[in-house]
């Protein structure tokens, strides 16, 4: 096995405010239900009476017909959707299709009462790095400012991020250092659930939350190879009461990061491995001011992974010099360590 371990874990909670380590004896404590009111799950959507939803197939406003860019169609396609007069329409994505799609932000405000994005076939990302570079763009797929969103449908993102990981500087040192994008990233969303996806290859982050609240992520199958640079599965910051539960997670990076303005994060039932582990962090870099608490990780099973669960933080003094200092832990809780981490990327 080598350097592969295999971790489990039964349970770990963690708070940290100010700089310090909590165990806390139960998970009803972090989490008060009544306090903590989740997002229906699609179960719900499904079952719940009433007249079917309204339909709104990106084909039929011209995508997937020709091989050629489908974005000016989705975002036809999701004009329609959010501003539908119907209270829960759904934007579809059908199944045994591929499409291109360019850059792209989804917006809301919707008038529709909850919208559903049903991804049934493949999303493409293109190869070719200048269509972001040329216009300083760092995200790929974006909703922003919708509430009650549901992304689900079993289909696949492609990310096609090999030309971004190979010319990184991560892995050729003569390269200049840029950020990728992420491949899905969602942006002030609340009442979100994402479910029942595949990422894949992204250029550098897979899935991120940003300004988020209320957010139910389960079953999503990320995946990039072990040796891709930056390739974070789940990126969650200034978000509160984010529920990741049934992932897998495959990577060349963390397979979770928490970050600050983040809490109530409750990660339970993960796969990872390859990849860097789940962390909280960094944080504090430049001097900053971070806060991330309540974060419960639980029914973890990390394999060949680089690290188990840690939290890295920038010491005050010395940040400019580049080495944050990490907590190293035991997925038991039982031994945590401060560590300068030099050695790796954050
Ligand atoms: C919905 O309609 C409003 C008002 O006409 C408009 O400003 C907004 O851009 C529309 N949203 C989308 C996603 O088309
Ligand atoms: C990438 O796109 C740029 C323009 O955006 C173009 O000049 C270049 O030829 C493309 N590269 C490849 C490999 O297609
Ligand atoms: C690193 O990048 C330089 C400059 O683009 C290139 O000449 C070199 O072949 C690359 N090295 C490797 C190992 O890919
Ligand atoms: C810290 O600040 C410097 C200078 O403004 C900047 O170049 C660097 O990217 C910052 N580091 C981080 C981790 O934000």
């Amino acid at each position: 096995m080598g350097l592969e371990r295999l971790l489990l874990a039964s349970f770990i909670a963690m708070s940290i405010f100010p700089c310090m380590l909590l165990p806390l004896a139960d998970s009803e404590q972090v989490f008060p239900e009544a306090d903590a009111p989740a997002a229906e799950s699609s179960d719900e959507l499904w079952l719940r009476s009433g007249p079917p939803p309204r339909v709104v197939d990106v084909d039929d406003y011209g995508a997937g017909s020709n091989g050629c860019d489908d974005t000016e169609a989705f975002l036809a396609a999701w004009s329609e959707a959010c501003n539908s007069s119907d209270y829960r329409p759904m934007l579809l994505v059908p199944e045994g299709k591929s499409y291109l799609l360019m850059p792209v932000t989804f917006r809301g405000p919707c008038r529709a009462t909850s919208i559903t994005t049903m991804i049934m076939g493949t999303l493409e990302a293109p190869s070719n790095r200048s269509i972001w570079q040329d216009q300083n763009l760092q995200e790929w797929i974006t909703f922003e400012d919708i509430d009650r969103l549901h992304v689900l449908g079993g289909g696949t993102l492609n990310g096609n991020g090999q030309e971004w990981w190979v010319n990184s500087c991560k892995l050729n040192r003569s390269m200049r250092c840029v950020t990728g994008p992420t491949a899905l990233y969602f942006r002030r969303c609340t009442h979100l659930v994402v479910e029942d996806l595949e990422v894949r290859d992204s250029m550098q982050m897979h899935v991120a939350f940003a300004y988020s609240w209320n957010v139910l992520v389960s079953k999503l199958f990320i995946t990039a190879p072990g040796w891709s640079p930056n390739t974070d599965g789940i990126h969650v910051s200034n978000s509160k009461q984010v529920s990741i539960s049934e992932c897998t997670i495959s990577t060349g990076d963390d397979c979770i990061s928490i970050v600050t303005g983040s809490t109530f994060v409750r990660v339970t039932g993960i796969f990872c491995g390859p990849g860097h582990g789940i962390s909280i962090g960094s944080l504090g870099a430049n001097n900053s001011w971070a806060h991330v608490s309540d974060v419960l990780v639980e029914k973890a099973t990390l394999l060949g992974t680089t690290n188990g669960v840690r939290i890295k933080t920038w010491q005050v003094m010395h940040a400019l010099l580049g080495c944050p200092y990490q907590w190293h832990g035991n997925l038991d809780g039982s031994l945590f360590f401060l560590e300068k981490g030099c050695s790796e990327k954050e």
